[in-house]
């Protein structure tokens, strides 16, 4: 049955600990109870506009929503087919991502072990290309199921008709506002490969022989701690703005002046800035505006000190922002969804 909750606060859903209200929110536990909150929407039974989130850690409430939030509990992990080189698994878009990571190592299937401990659900990830550690979720999908909120048809987009790419897909720029992510096919391998190619991921393991999936698990727990929040103790959504990529031109007339500069190949004839570096440089890193803060291990994470709102949390990223294109020239872009 639908969950139903009116004039709700989102308090419990939003990683950033704001404390906006939705005048409506809405629970669905299978495609079917999505169907009739569609119908709901369309008939004026539900306010209107919607949004969907996940577990809401990669969003900013800056003002209560007027329409109604919808949120995922479809959960269940399926093996689809099996054979010695990989297994294919359908996953529920309301599975807390990190519990399907911990499963597949439990299982010794490979290639999510790279993004453990990311909070939020699996539907969210596939929308947002999650990325840590040299491997984005992209690469393990190979399918997307979804639902048309338009037409109440269902749609599965293979994984290269997603657009792709660093931290984007067709489902994060369209807004979020046509297709609901129902669940994502994934395979994995079940010979052992792993991606040990990230400096603080290498350094860590350096020395070590025999690394198995669980000690690769553990080291990327270990890491993330050492430089990011813990969503239970601290509100942050992350990494707030993603790491931005400029023109060769632009980068080696950056690194003349800071030869510093840390920079990463992208595609194109582009190189990849450090936004944390950025920030860092301004002078940012620890500093606060009002009750939110940038924090003292990553200035890329912005931080909740405290009862902040969202609008107090935006004025501090446009404040950053606004450093950083003053200092280097170059534009910082929220990875974060402002609403
Ligand atoms: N750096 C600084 N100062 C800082 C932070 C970073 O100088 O305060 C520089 C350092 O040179 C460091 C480099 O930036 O070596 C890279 O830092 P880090 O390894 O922490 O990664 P990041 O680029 O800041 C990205 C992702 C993270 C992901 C890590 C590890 C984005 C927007 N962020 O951060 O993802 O965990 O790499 O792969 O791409 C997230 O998306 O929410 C997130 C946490």
């Amino acid at each position: 049955m639908l969950n139903i909750h009116k004039d709700y606060s989102l308090l419990g859903h939003n990683t950033f600990g704001i404390d906006a209200r939705t005048a409506a929110f809405v629970e669905y536990s299978s495609e079917a109870e999505l169907l009739e909150a569609a119908r709901m929407l369309r008939e004026g039974a539900l306010p209107s506009p919607w949004l969907h989130i996940g577990g809401g850690s990669n969003l900013l409430l800056t003002s209560d929503w007027p329409g109604t939030v919808l949120h995922s509990r479809i959960t269940g992990c399926e093996t689809v087919s099996e054979n010695e080189d990989a297994v294919e698994v359908r996953v529920g878009s309301g599975v807390v991502w990190d519990d399907f990571v911990e499963m597949c190592v439990e299982r010794g299937w490979y290639g999510a072990e790279n993004l453990s401990a990311i909070p939020g659900e699996t539907g969210a990830a596939a929308v947002q290309n999650i990325g840590a550690y040299g491997v984005e979720v992209k690469d393990l999908i190979l399918e997307v199921e979804t639902l048309d909120m338009a037409s109440g048809q269902k749609k599965v987009f293979p994984a290269a008709d997603c657009g792709y790419g660093y931290r984007r897909s067709n489902f994060k720029q369209q807004g979020n506002k046509r297709f609901v992510v129902l669940s994502v096919l994934f395979r994995l391998g079940l010979r052992p490969q792993l991606n040990l190619g990230y400096k603080a991921l290498s350094e860590a393991l350096s020395g070590r022989d025999n690394i198995t999936l669980r000690d690769v698990r553990e080291t990327v727990r270990s890491v993330r701690s050492s430089k990011l929040p813990d969503p239970s103790e601290t509100g942050s959504a992350g990494s707030f703005f993603t790491n931005p990529v400029v023109p060769r031109s632009k980068f080696e007339e950056l690194q003349r002046q800071w030869p510093a500069i840390p920079h990463y190949p992208a595609p194109g004839d582009c190189v990849k800035l450090s936004a944390g570096w950025l920030i860092e440089q301004c002078g940012w890193k620890g500093r606060s505006l009002g009750r939110a803060g940038v924090y003292p291990k990553q200035a890329l994470v912005l931080v909740n000190l405290g009862g902040a709102t969202g609008s107090e949390v935006e004025a501090l990223a446009t404040a950053v922002r606004d450093s950083v294109r003053e200092r280097f020239g170059v534009e910082l872009r929220p990875e974060v969804n402002i609403l």
